[in-house]
């Protein structure tokens, strides 16, 4: 069998279960987006994250868990990380360059799946920060599309910049080749800011309790429905626990894998 005689020498890895860097943009001084090569044995579902990681200095691997932002169509991994200055992987992780090696261990899990929710005709994805990576596998999956008739995206920052990342990816969806169809009009997007001046101001929480983003988007109702009304939710343990309670209040409930409900949580990575 040719294959298995070809020489090994050209791929050879230096790490265990090492992934290539091929591509890193800096959005903030505190957010960084980077893709790697995929392994061929991985499969996702979109939503899932993977451990990710660097060799420590005393050789100990330091692994992270990272949502992966590109959808499992994709022939390579999207990843969306914070930088923090004394973070023991971020501070060395925020230098990388495309042609470097990372640790990825190709098991992917997580609870951010269309399969934990019920069936329904409404799905939010609301996100703080860097919680907007596993949405950003979820936007450019067909099936998200195929199973919801409208889906709407908030996310809150800060600053404006912070929301670049995902502005960029909302706004290259009607387009694209292979999403663009499935997406058509299906795709709301509602950014808001809540340290700097922008469009639409102020907390996902606030915006969904006042009913403000009803109205500004023209969405039927003032609140979700838990007959009709699916979401997903990924921020800060705080804003997790408070965007839960609304729902909870609205007569939603949590679901798993193992019993689908109305909405599903998931905590954005951390330090
Ligand atoms: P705010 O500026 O009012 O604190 P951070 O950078 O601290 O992780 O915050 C990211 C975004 O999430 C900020 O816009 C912040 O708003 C918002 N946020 C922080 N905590 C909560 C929460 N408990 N509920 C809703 N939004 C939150």
């Amino acid at each position: 069998n040719q294959q298995t005689a070809a020489p090994q020498t050209a791929t050879k890895k230096t790490l265990p279960d090492a992934q290539t860097v091929t591509e890193v943009r800096h959005y903030t001084d505190r957010l960084f987006y980077f893709r790697t090569t995929r392994p061929q044995s991985l499969r996702f579902r979109s939503g899932e994250f993977v451990m990710i990681g660097l060799p420590g200095e005393d050789g100990k691997p330091i692994m992270r868990a990272y949502s992966i932002a590109s959808p499992a169509w994709d022939e390579g991994l999207d990843f969306y990380s914070i930088k923090v200055q004394d973070g023991p992987l971020t501070s060395r992780l925020q230098h990388i360059q495309p042609g470097d090696e990372i640790i990825l261990r190709p098991k992917p899990v997580g609870t951010l799946v269309l399969d934990a929710l019920l069936p329904g005709k409404r799905l939010w994805f609301l996100a703080t920060g860097t919680g907007i990576a596993p949405f950003a596998s979820l936007m450019r999956d067909p099936d998200t599309y195929e199973r919801y008739d409208e889906v709407i995206m908030m996310h809150t920052c800060r600053e404006v910049a912070e929301l670049e990342f995902g502005r960029q990816l909302v706004e290259s969806l009607p387009e694209d080749p292979l999403i663009g169809e499935f997406v058509g009009d299906k795709l709301k997007y509602y950014p808001t800011t809540t340290r700097e001046d922008s469009k639409w101001m102020g907390r996902v929480t606030d915006n969904l309790a006042s009913g403000k983003v009803f109205a500004d988007l023209g969405l039927e109702g003032t609140q979700m429905d838990p007959v009709t009304d699916r979401a997903m939710v990924c921020g800060s343990l705080d804003f997790n626990k408070d965007v839960m309670a609304i729902m909870e209040g609205w007569g939603l409930n949590e679901g798993a894998n193992s019993e689908p409900a109305q909405y599903v949580v998931e905590k954005a990575f951390v330090g």
